[in-house]
């Protein structure tokens, strides 16, 4: 079943040029779809699209069916797409436990926040062991176990994520895949932004290779990866090879 679909989307900042010149892109229920792409290709540019921070200029945005394209990001996230910034936006003096709730504050529902937070601790024992903490005494890599961790409790049906891997240690990063696949387990569709190509298209179903604001190639991760043009191209395979 489609769960979200992108038609043409052309946008842009301010006055300036068009960053996104129609894009299209259908995400499927239950799937991980991984979009990569070179430096200022529009990627996030394009989440914050369908996120509703960022206004398009043509084209749209459908999810069940329905346009989101003119939605609030309030009100985006009320039909259940949460965004979690490259920047993670966590509030760094607040502790693991408050940004958590925080999360779960736009729920209305304090019991069914508690219910939970409680089982994300169950399967983040390191954000149980760190609740008392303030966000920014985390590690990078803690950091983004919580801002992701912080969309769970909200349960949506989607969730964007912008770069969870960037900056993090190759161990770290490994932990960050597998929470992508844990949203998967729990039944939220995932798209996410991956300048780690190789690993972000090895954990999704599916990949989108988007550059100069424009989707120039999609289809199951497997076959995007054993492209020998896009690994060209895209995934850096041939340079490794050749030692340059
Ligand atoms: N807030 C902004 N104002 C103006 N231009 C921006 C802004 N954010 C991004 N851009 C420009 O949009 C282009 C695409 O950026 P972005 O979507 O961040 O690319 P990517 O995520 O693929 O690296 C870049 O040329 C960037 O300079
Ligand atoms: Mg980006």
């Amino acid at each position: 079943m489609t769960l979200l679909e992108v038609k043409g989307l052309v946008a842009g900042y301010g006055s300036g040029p068009d960053i996104l010149r129609g894009i299209d892109l259908t995400l499927e229920a239950g799937q991980i779809q991984c979009i990569i792409g070179p430096n200022g290709a529009g990627k996030s540019t394009l989440l914050k699209v369908i996120c509703g921070i960022l206004k398009p200029r043509d084209g749209e945005v459908i999810f069940e069916g329905e346009s989101i394209t003119r939605l609030r990001p309030d009100q985006v996230l009320k039909k259940g797409i949460c965004f979690v910034p490259q920047e993670r936006s966590l509030f760094p003096h607040m502790t693991v436990g408050e940004n958590l709730r925080m999360g779960g504050y736009a729920l209305k529902n304090a019991r069914e926040t508690r219910k939970r937070i409680k089982e994300i601790y169950r399967q983040f024992p390191t954000l149980k062991q760190k609740r008392w903490q303030a966000a920014n005494q985390l590690s990078g890599g803690q950091q983004q176990m919580l801002a992701m961790g912080r969309a769970m409790v909200l349960s949506p049906k989607i969730v964007l994520l912008d770069e969870p891997s960037l900056g993090l240690a190759p161990l770290i990063v490994e932990h960050i895949f597998e929470i992508v696949r844990q949203f998967k387990e729990n039944g939220i569709t995932v798209l996410m932004v991956e300048q780690n190509a190789h690993k972000g298209l090895e954990f999704a179903d599916w990949g989108l290779v988007l550059d100069l604001g424009k989707n120039v190639f999609d289809g199951p991760a497997d076959t995007i990866l054993a492209d020998p043009r896009i690994q060209e191209l895209y995934l850096g395979t041939r340079r490794v090879q050749e030692g340059i």
